[in-house]
């Protein structure tokens, strides 16, 4: 029980990655305010972690949309009477070079991968400081810190997730708040899935995807799930503005 008496947020966790860290903090002891712009989803993780014997409550929110964040951390608090984690993790992925990306595709990735974490970072800073310290996870990506085709707006928006993390944890490094991000590489979530059964061949597809990294397979949500626990947890209580990279080798 490596979170017991802890409260955790974790936005997009009704899907993929953030639904296995909210499964795996539940289950170290966390009680876990589920975030999720989809309903159903989030509520079937909260569903989730009730039946395996855990605590969570389900808020909807659009974590791009600032009055969004305010109300989802307001909601925490007023329910479980503190708060210690936040992981900002929800996320889109747009493909495609530069001169393909219209200036709505660029807003609109830059809002819900970068602004929704400039403002869970900046809502929480405030909560965590008054209680006298907590943790901070973000969820970057190896496309923020390497080379990727085909993802010039995500890149972009996952590399200012790495030099916003480094900001924010030096800027509040004496108040007992942690800030850390994560940089999988390729995870199989529901979102990969989908790109691997669209494909002309799925079996060929699945193969590249496990080529790129050389452990030679694909991340799975618990792996990073894993990596968000030790950041999350005291273990880490010397661990500030680092990025844990997770990518099986991919970045080296
Ligand atoms: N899957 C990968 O290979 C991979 C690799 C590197 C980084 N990441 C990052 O990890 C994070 C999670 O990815 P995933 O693959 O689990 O994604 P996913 O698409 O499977 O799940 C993302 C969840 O976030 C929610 N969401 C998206 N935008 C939101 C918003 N504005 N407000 C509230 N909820 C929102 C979605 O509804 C969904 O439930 C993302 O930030 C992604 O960029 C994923």
């Amino acid at each position: 029980m490596r979170l017991e008496g802890k409260v955790a947020l974790i936005t997009g966790a009704g899907a993929g990655i953030g639904r296995a860290t909210a499964e795996r903090f539940a289950r170290e002891g966390a009680r876990v305010v589920v975030v999720d712009r989809d309903e159903h989803t989030g509520k079937e993780t909260v569903e989730r972690i009730m039946q395996a014997g855990g605590v969570a409550i389900f808020v909807h929110a659009d974590v791009s949309q600032p009055d969004a964040v305010r109300a989802m951390f307001r909601v925490a608090v007023e329910r479980f009477g503190r708060l210690d984690i936040v992981f900002n993790n929800a996320g889109t992925v747009a493909q495609g070079r530069v001169e393909d990306t219209s200036e709505e595709e660029w807003e609109y990735q830059v809002a819900t991968t970068l602004t929704s974490v400039f403002l869970g970072c900046k809502y929480a800073v405030p909560i965590l400081r008054e209680q006298g310290g907590g943790v901070i996870i973000n969820m970057a990506s190896v496309a923020g810190i390497m080379g990727v085709v085909n993802r010039a707006a995500y890149s972009a928006a996952k590399g200012g997730v790495v030099a916003l993390t480094r900001a924010v944890a030096l800027d509040h490094a004496r108040e007992g708040i942690r800030v850390n991000c994560i940089s999988p590489a390729t995870i199989e979530t529901p979102s990969l899935l989908e790109r691997i059964q669209s494909a002309p061949d799925p079996v060929a597809a699945r193969r590249a995807f496990e080529a790129r990294q050389p452990i030679g397979r694909i991340g799975q949500p618990e792996d990073v799930a894993a990596a968000a626990l030790y950041l999350a947890s005291d273990e880490a209580a010397f661990v500030t503005g680092t990025n844990l990279i997770v990518d099986g080798g991919m970045s080296v």
